[in-house]
């Protein structure tokens, strides 16, 4: 896999070089916090990372790196997540259960030594308050596209319209959103189980980003030109696009889980561009119906596939029990199932032909950086809008947005794996990881863009 090392230490002035970053505790939010914490390090900046006891980083792994855990009482609502799958209610939560532990270790670090400013997930919006009290300024990592902040602002998140209780016979199920046309009607439904709190979670969000010092993004320009001159109009703070992050250094290690490394040589045994990856992130759950779905298609493909099914990821199972009779048997070595694997490297593989992705902001950056086209089964919060940029905007794969129905899904393979209308994609896929790693380059859109926050950081 490709990676651009960019060893050339950006020189800064001596003093106010150390930053603190707070990640959310969540894989797809942990992962690219850490890999801008690995940047600016390289640019010269101590870092200490404050992070919460629940999904705590293996602090071992990051020698470079200070870190100080804070109380978060998440214990007390974990149990809730097998029933309740609003991840509204469990961000919103750790807002409040976060404040008062972040700000006492906040204090205690500004009386060790000058500290540069804190860089918080935006998901951490009450973080903005106690910066303004402290006087330390505050940065934000977007860990989405700039097309779903743009989504985010223009949607109306409320139920009272009808919006988000969409039957299929509904007039509105397949007309495009009024105040957002890039989405229909039946991809609303998807974003929000509960439209008022997750509505609420984005308004604060996006509020306290356009009070923070400035936004870093995890893209790059020419992915997102257009998003990003609306960004900056609607944001009237600066705008960091220094993505594609992963591509820094060779693939990262922030994962929460055990990756199985073993299906590498698997991979190698399997002829080029013919591998079905399969990987629903690390937060999306599916019900057994859905996953028995997922392996007929699987099944019923003649390609080989590489299937991550997460402990705990088909509600009410905990792993794979749910799968068809004798699905293993009929596969054989055709496919393969895991628990986890190093996603970066599975994609960057020559054998991977396809990622069907749930639609993560990372996983699509992922594999737009591997020239992999992909099948796109959305399932909640920003993923929708990100399906839509793949299969209208991009058109580099194809959305389900029916759900999960072998017979759609058999034909979507096919289309990417056999069809003119699949080399196409491949084709604009290509270009658009060429553009990936150009803006990478010293002179490129991306590094420019990393200078310019260096020196911004330098003059706080
Ligand atoms: C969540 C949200 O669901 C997503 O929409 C949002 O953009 C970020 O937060 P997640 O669902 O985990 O993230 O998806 P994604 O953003 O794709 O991140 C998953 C990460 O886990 C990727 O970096 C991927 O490389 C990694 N991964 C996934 C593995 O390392 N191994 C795997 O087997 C699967």
């Amino acid at each position: 896999m490709e990676s651009h090392d960019k060893n050339t230490t950006h020189r800064l002035p001596e003093t106010h070089r150390r930053i603190i970053l707070f990640p959310l505790p969540f894989q797809g939010h942990i992962n690219p916090m850490f890999q801008l914490a690995n940047i600016l390090h390289i640019q010269g900046f101590k870092i200490t990372i404050i992070h919460t006891q629940y999904n705590s980083p293996n602090h071992s792994s990051y020698p470079q790196f200070r870190f100080r855990a804070i109380e978060d009482r998440f214990s007390e609502v974990d149990h809730l997540r097998s029933t309740n799958r609003d991840p509204s209610y469990f961000i919103k939560y750790l807002n409040r259960s976060c404040e008062d532990p972040f700000k006492g270790c906040l204090i205690e670090l500004l009386d060790e030594e000058p500290v540069a400013c804190l860089i918080a997930d935006a998901m951490f919006y009450f973080t903005q308050a106690v910066a303004d009290e402290l006087k330390l300024p505050r940065m934000v990592l977007r860990t989405s596209s700039l097309g779903c902040a743009i989504g985010y602002g223009a949607i109306p998140f409320s139920s009272k319209e009808g919006r988000f209780n969409l039957m299929k016979q509904d007039p509105g199920y397949e007309a495009f959103v009024p105040e957002y046309p890039l989405l229909k009607g039946k991809d609303m439904l998807k974003i929000a189980i509960n439209p008022e709190g997750y509505g609420d979670l984005v308004t604060n969000m996006l509020k306290q980003m356009k009070a923070s010092c400035g936004l870093i993004w995890n893209t790059f320009k020419e992915l997102e030109e257009p998003e990003l001159e609306t960004i900056n109009q609607d944001f009237r703070v600066p705008s960091f696009t220094l993505g594609p992050f992963h591509k820094y250094f060779p693939a990262s290690s922030s994962s929460l889980i055990n990756q199985d490394r073993n299906i590498i040589s698997w991979l190698d045994t399997q002829p080029p561009k013919c591998v079905i990856y399969t990987s629903f992130g690390s937060v999306a759950r599916i019900k057994d119906v859905e996953f028995q779905e997922v392996a007929y298609a699987l099944e019923n493909t003649s390609s080989p596939f590489l299937w991550v099914v997460r402990p705990g990821m088909v509600l009410g199972s905990e792993w794979v029990e749910s799968l068809p009779e004798k699905f293993l048997e009929r596969v054989g070595d055709r496919g393969r199932i895991v628990k986890w694997c190093p996603q970066q490297e599975v994609l960057a593989h020559p054998a991977t032909g396809c990622f069907w992705t749930h639609s993560g902001w990372n996983s699509t950056l992922e594999s737009i950086c591997e020239g992999v086209p992909m099948i796109c089964s959305p399932c909640f919060a920003d993923q929708p809008i990100v399906a839509r940029y793949v299969n209208d905007v991009w058109k580099i794969g194809i959305l389900l947005d029916d759900g999960f129905d072998r017979v759609g899904i058999g034909m979507a393979i096919k289309r990417i794996t056999m069809d003119k209308e699949g080399e196409e994609m491949r084709t604009r896929i290509s270009h658009l990881k060429e553009k990936a790693n150009l803006s990478l380059d010293d002179g490129g859109s991306s590094n420019r863009s990393l200078k310019s926050l260096v020196d911004y950081i330098s003059s706080f």
